[in-house]
C-alpha cells in the first residue's frame, strides 16, 4: 500500500545550515530558499526561532523572513521551542510552526536545557498561544539516543502521543543519529498505530549517518506514510547531537520515488543545480549520491 503522492518536507535550509560551522549570509540562505522553490518543492523548512546563543547559525530567523518573497503556494514551518520563539515567529508573520520534543531524558537537557517531562511544560505554553497557527512536532532520538543507547519503543510512542494531544497536527519521528533500521521503524510505526495513531498523522525524519536512510524510507512508505523529511544535497546534522550527520538528501528521496511511480512535484535537475551551487558555497561537495551522479 504505498502512496500515490509524497509530500516532501524539505529541511535544508534549518537542518542543514544549523549544522554549518560556517555562517552562512543571509542573501544566500535567501537565494537557496529562492532555488528550492522554483524546483517545486512546497514546504521549506526556513529556519528556527531559537536562542542565539545555541544557534548562532540562524540568529538571523528575522532578516531572513523580512527579506524573502515567500510564494502564496509554499510553506515556510520553522521551529520554535518556547514562548519567546512564538513571538517571534508570530512578528515574523509565520503561519506553520514546529515545536521539537525529546524521546529521552539526556537529550531533553542537551538540546532544550530541560527534561524528558518538563519540556511538556514549555510545549504547553507555546500551543496555548498558538490558535490560528499549524503546529508540527518533531521528537528527536526516536530510534537510539547517543549516550542513553537503545530507546524502549513504548516510552517513543507515550511521548510521541502526548504531543499531538497538545494539538499537533502531525508528529515527525526522528532518527537523529541516523542509526536506525527497517525492522526497527517498522516496529516502531507498529507501536504507533497499535496505539491509535496511524501514518496519516506521522511523518518520517532519518538522518543518514549509517548510510539507512532510503531504506528506512521505503519501510514507512509501505506502512502508508506519506510525508517525508530531506535536504537538498544531504546537508544537515544537529549540534546537540553527537554523531550526528545530514538528512537523508532530497535528491535521493526523489530518485527513489521516481523508481516507485509515486508524485512529488519536484524538478530533479533544477534541485541538483540548487545542491551543487550550494556545495561551493559551502566549499565542500554534497554526500548525496544522486546529486554526484547526476552533477557529474
Ligand atoms: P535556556 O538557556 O534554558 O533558555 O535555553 P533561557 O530561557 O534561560 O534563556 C537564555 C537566553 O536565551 C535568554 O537571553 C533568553 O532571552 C534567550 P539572555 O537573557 O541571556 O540575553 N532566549 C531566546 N532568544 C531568542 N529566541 C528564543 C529564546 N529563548 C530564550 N526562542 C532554549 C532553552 C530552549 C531557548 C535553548 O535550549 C534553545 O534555543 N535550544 C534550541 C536547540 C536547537 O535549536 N537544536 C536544533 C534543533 S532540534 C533538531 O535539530 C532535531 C530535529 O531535526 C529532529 C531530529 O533530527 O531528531 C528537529
Ligand atoms: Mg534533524
Amino acid at each position: 500500500n504505498l502512496p500515490s503522492r509524497v509530500t516532501i518536507w524539505e529541511v535544508g535550509p534549518r537542518d542543514g545550515l544549523q549544522n554549518e560551522s560556517a555562517i552562512v549570509p543571509v542573501e544566500v540562505k535567501t537565494e537557496f530558499l529562492d532555488r528550492l522553490a522554483a524546483a517545486g518543492l512546497k514546504v521549506l523548512e526556513a529556519t528556527s526561532f531559537v536562542s542565539p546563543k545555541w544557534v548562532p547559525q540562524l540568529a538571523d530567523a528575522e532578516d531572513l523572513l523580512k527579506g524573502l518573497a515567500r510564494r502564496p503556494d509554499v510553506r515556510y514551518p520553522v521551529l520554535v521551542p518556547n514562548t519567546r520563539g512564538l513571538g517571534r515567529a508570530i512578528d515574523a508573520g509565520c503561519a506553520d510552526i514546529a515545536i521539537f520534543a525529546s524521546a529521552t531524558e539526556t537529550f531533553a537537557r542537551r538540546n532544550l536545557n530541560s527534561g524528558l517531562e518538563a519540556q511538556f511544560a514549555m510545549f504547553e505554553q507555546v500551543l496555548a498561544g498558538a490558535a490560528g497557527l499549524n503546529v508540527r512536532a518533531y521528537l528527536s532520538m526516536v530510534f537510539g539516543d547517543p549516550w542513553e543507547g537503545p530507546v524502549p519503543v513504548e516510552q517513543v510512542v507515550r511521548v510521541g502521543k502526548r504531543l499531538l494531544e497538545l494539538g499537533c497536527w502531525q508528529l515527525s519521528l526522528g532518527d537523529t543519529i541516523g542509526v536506525a533500521t527497517t525492522g526497527h521503524v517498522e516496529q516502531v510505526l507498529g507501536a504507533f498505530l497499535e496505539a491509535g495513531v496511524g501514518p496519516e498523522r506521522l511523518a518520517v525524519h532519518f538522518h543518514d549517518t549509517y548510510g539507512q536512510a532510503l531504506a528506512n524510507t521505503v519501510a514507512a512508505l509501505r506502512f502508508g506514510v506519506s510525508t517525508v523529511d530531506a535536504s537538498a544535497g544531504g546537508l544537515g546534522g544537529c549540534p546537540y547531537a553527537e554523531s550526528a550527520t545530514g538528512n537523508l538528501a532530497t535528491e535521493d528521496l526523489v530518485w527513489l520515488l521516481d523508481g516507485l511511480g509515486i508524485e512529488h512535484g519536484v524538478d530533479l535537475e533544477a534541485l541538483v543545480e540548487t545542491s551543487v551551487w550550494m556545495a561551493a558555497k559551502l566549499g565542500r561537495p554534497s554526500p548525496s549520491r544522486v546529486v554526484r551522479a547526476l552533477a557529474g
